[in-house]
């Protein structure tokens, strides 16, 4: 019989991951703790905004006309305990307040919750993001708190999906990392994931501490990535060099690669920043501190790129204060495809130029509420059109696809002066230049 599965926090990663458990067939049952949230899913709605996502969940949510009813939702765990014969654990790891740590309390919540609720044999696989030696400690709960005992079994299956692709990501994993401590858990898992394996994703076995650590030193080398190449832009800042080429330069070594080498106001959202705080935390506590402080200095060049932005605005502007400037800002998200704002780079340079007197008018694709929500002293206006109307600079701070194709003729007719700051690095200089437009960014000539 098919393996029944649940699927317990509904945010971005777990509601994406009972979708697609069902779309590979499995009976699916997910919980949250917000009742608005199951509200929403059980009508087939997403909380967020994630390409094909809604899609995926109407194609399965019971009750859905059509659907193959294989997804249903609740915020009962005994029916969740009773259900499931794998439970994935999808809630999230923020960063503690005032801390570089991250907050357990929702994964310490759920096992918490679930435990006493397993009576007979079952899987629990941790996904959310956490400090090595999580797992360890997990188990020794999950043992303790369930009446099946050692029948109720842990595992820790990290999840690498990237918010604007969740759904491709998580139905072709470019590899399916799990930890395990017995045949059983590694072959159920095999079950759950036989689609994917079967279609080419490598399927990597290790024990508890490696699981945990593949995530946050993938999620580190990705930063460091980025950050990186935003070091290189300040160096072609001042000796005049142009960052994108150096990129496509060095990108062609393959032992490079080109991915993750764009230069700009640097990375954001909710796992870059806190995953690699969180790391050189639990480092400490480890006694391995040493060996990453490395990414103190990712994380600073990282936030000196918000500061860089802002100061290169300002230059733009003549050198002055903000007072009584308007100014544009194209993007709020802290990528494109997403309506995530939580650390966003782009809502973080506009916030800083708003609190130096700056009159500045924010538009986005889909970030719009969100934005509106965390900075309501912001201006927001319903078009980029509408955003740079009157505007004495523009900045380019979400590389969405709608700014790309934006025709700098037709925004030049609505601004005061044609200057536009690409924090991106992904507007075509040339074209914009042709249409009379100043046209700067970091680390690139300036004409
Ligand atoms: C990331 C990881 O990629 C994913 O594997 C993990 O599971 C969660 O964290 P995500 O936060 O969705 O995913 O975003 P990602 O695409 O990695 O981008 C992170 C940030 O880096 C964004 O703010 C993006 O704008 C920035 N970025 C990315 C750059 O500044 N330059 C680049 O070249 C690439």
């Amino acid at each position: 019989m098919a393996l029944k599965i649940t699927v317990i926090g509904t945010g971005y990663l777990g509601a994406t991951h009972a979708a697609a458990m069902a779309e590979l067939g499995f009976e699916v049952l997910g919980l949250d703790v917000v009742p608005e949230k199951i509200e929403m899913l059980k009508r087939g709605e997403v909380p967020m905004y994630e390409p094909g996502l809604e899609e995926l969940l109407r194609k399965h949510v019971a009750g859905i006309e059509g659907s193959s009813g294989r997804l249903r939702f609740t915020m009962d765990w005994a029916e969740v305990g009773e259900f499931g014969d794998v439970h994935f654990v999808c809630v999230n790891t923020p960063q503690k307040h005032g801390e570089y740590a991250c907050d357990m309390s929702y994964v310490d919540a759920a096992f918490e919750s679930l435990a006493p609720h397993l009576h007979g044999p079952a899987l629990v696989v941790g996904k959310s993001t956490v400090p090595v030696g999580s797992a360890d400690r997990l188990a020794a709960r999950l043992a303790a708190l369930a009446p099946a005992g050692e029948d109720a079994e842990l595992a820790w299956n990290p999840e690498f999906l990237r918010e604007g692709f969740a759904v491709n990501d998580t139905l072709h994993p470019d590899r399916i990392v799990v930890g395990v401590r017995s045949e059983r858990a590694e072959k159920l898992l095999r079950e759950v994931y036989a689609t994917p394996v079967t279609a080419g994703s490598p399927f990597v076995l290790t024990d508890f501490p490696t699981a945990e650590l593949v995530k946050t030193s993938a999620n580190s080398f990705l930063a460091t990535k980025i950050s990186f190449i935003n070091a290189m832009a300040e160096v072609c800042e001042a000796a005049d060099g142009d960052v994108v080429k150096l990129a496509e330069a060095i990108g062609h070594d393959e032992r490079i690669g080109k991915k993750f080498l764009r230069a700009g106001i640097g990375f954001g959202g909710g796992c870059l920043p806190k995953d690699i705080r969180a790391f050189m935390a639990r480092a400490g506590e480890l006694g391995a501190d040493q060996a990453l402080t490395f990414l103190r200095e990712i994380d600073s060049i990282n936030m000196r790129q918000r500061g860089q932005m802002v100061e290169l605005a300002r230059e733009a502007l003549g050198g002055g204060s903000f007072l009584g400037k308007r100014v544009a800002v194209l993007g709020a998200a802290f990528k494109p495809d997403s309506d995530d704002v939580r650390d966003s780079p782009a809502l973080n340079v506009a916030g800083q130029i708003h609190l130096q007197g700056g009159q500045v008018t924010v538009y986005d694709p889909k970030g719009m509420d969100n934005a509106r929500r965390l900075f309501p002293t912001l201006a927001y206006a319903d078009s980029a059109i509408e955003a740079v109307r009157g505007a004495d600079v523009v900045l380019h701070l979400t590389e969405w696809r709608e700014f790309r194709e934006l025709d700098p003729a037709v925004l030049g007719e609505a601004v005061t002066t044609r200057l536009i700051l690409d924090g991106r690095n992904a507007l075509d200089p040339e074209v914009w230049r042709r249409a009379g437009w100043t046209y700067r960014a970091m680390g690139r000539p300036k004409a």
